[in-house]
């Protein structure tokens, strides 16, 4: 999502990007505020910026994203050297605060959730690149009662289907062959009684689009329409990403997450009944208020029944304004014992990726080849169908072609093969 955003943010400027911080004119710090980690980055990345500024004032320093959302006014008085403070529903904006700013000197807060042109910007696309996202949605209207999305993207505002289709028709026509579509409950989506199965499906009749894949998916939402339309459209990847935060239906309950396990592992089965090689992965939180080892051990249990390919597990972390940061202030769970408990959940996690990793030795995976690979330009890397990462020896004429790879390793994050000529 903030990937997307900061894409968004380069073509609103219309202008040439550089990651070189000493030659840029404006400088934007991209920011989220999902976890207190990820806020004090922010922080101290502009802080970076302070001597930039002082060498030239005419730099123009900003802060936009989540972040900037949450603390709005109080980052101007916080950090003198920044110009701007930009919400990330306002990107549609930000040229005009730039002229704003270069004509009257003045800094500026734009923080506001009633933006009409809330899709109008859409991303820069390096050339060449075969993969991109599209975004169909922004906001949430879900009450996770530990999730600040809500406050900082504001509610649910779903893209017309007429929109998404031609933002996708058109990154295919500059050669995309992979399409993610993407919203914070990206299956919630609805439009004019259009249902999220009815995009797949119309995504699915794009010349040329040769995958589709989406995330983030909200359980509660997986219906029959969108399982029978991952099933009936040949490039829906077999992967989902689909966050079940808690093994415990006590904690699931306190987190507002509206299903319970029971449901969750049921809605999981009618997936793989219909897509039998289908793989799962999946966000844990660790350490929610009142987790006890009970609950803990329900969520170990939930790992051990389903086997995710893999997952992300977090501390809790409370986020201001939400109800489970006052939950906290009674019920928090001491941070050693979160620690360990992460710790457990995130080894065991391990063996079984890389179980199930090396199960796959052998077998022929179809991968859309990427680029070259990052830690060697003799090989190549692309993603399997299940959203595997496979890096093997071949020349740069294939980046953008799918091509038949034989599984020889598999490492904990990546698989490497030999090319099927
Ligand atoms: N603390 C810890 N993890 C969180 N997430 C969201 N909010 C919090 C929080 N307050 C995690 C969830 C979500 C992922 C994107 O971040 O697991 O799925």
């Amino acid at each position: 999502m903030n990937e997307y955003d900061s894409d968004r943010i380069k073509n609103a400027l219309d202008a040439e990007p550089t990651d070189d911080p000493k030659k840029a004119d404006i400088i934007i710090v991209n920011t989220c505020a999902i976890r207190e980690k990820a806020d004090q980055k922010a922080f101290s990345s502009l802080g970076k910026y302070k001597h930039l500024k002082a060498k030239d004032p005419s730099k123009i320093i900003g802060i936009s994203g989540c972040v900037a959302q949450l603390y709005g006014e109080a980052l101007l008085k916080k950090m003198p050297h920044i110009d701007f403070v930009l919400g990330p529903r306002a990107i549609p904006k930000l040229s005009k605060i730039i002229s704003e700013i270069e004509r009257e000197k003045k800094r500026t807060v734009e923080t506001s959730y009633d933006i009409e042109e809330l899709f109008e910007v859409e991303p820069y696309h390096q050339k060449g690149k075969v993969t991109a996202f599209v975004s169909v949605q922004q906001g949430c209207n879900k009450r996770c009662t530990y999730c600040i999305v809500p406050r900082v993207r504001g509610d649910e505002v779903n893209r017309p289907l007429d929109d998404i289709l031609r933002e996708t028709a058109n990154l295919v026509n500059k050669g995309v062959k992979e399409i993610t579509f993407i919203g914070q409950t990206v299956n919630s989506w609805k439009e004019n009684g259009y249902k999220f199965g009815d995009l797949i499906r119309a995504a699915g009749e794009i010349d040329d689009l040769e995958r589709i894949r989406f995330t983030t998916s909200y359980p509660r939402d997986i219906t029959k329409r969108m399982i029978d339309a991952m099933k009936d459209v040949p490039q829906v990847c077999h992967h989902l990403h689909l966050p079940v935060q808690s093994g415990s239906n006590r904690v699931l309950s306190k987190m507002k997450r509206t299903y319970t396990r029971e449901w969750y592992i049921d809605t999981i089965s009618r997936l793989k009944d219909a897509i039998p090689d289908i793989t799962i992965s999946t966000d844990i939180i660790i350490g929610f208020p009142g987790e006890s080892d009970n609950d803990f051990e329900e969520t170990m249990s939930l790992m051990r029944e389903i086997e995710f390919e893999s997952s992300y597990s977090f501390k809790f972390s409370p986020r201001p304004g939400t109800l489970a940061a006052d939950f906290a202030k009674e019920d928090a769970v001491d941070p050693h014992k979160a620690s360990a408990r992460l710790t457990r959940l995130q080894e065991y996690q391990k063996d079984i990726t890389a179980r199930k990793n090396e199960s796959r030795i052998g077998q022929i995976e179809e991968v859309l080849v990427e680029g070259e690979s990052r830690n060697d330009s003799e090989f190549l890397s692309g993603r399997t169908d299940h959203n595997r990462i496979l890096n093997f020896k071949g020349t740069k004429d294939l980046i953008g072609k799918s091509v038949k790879v034989k599984v020889t390793e598999g490492l904990l994050n990546s698989l490497r093969g030999e090319l099927v000529v």
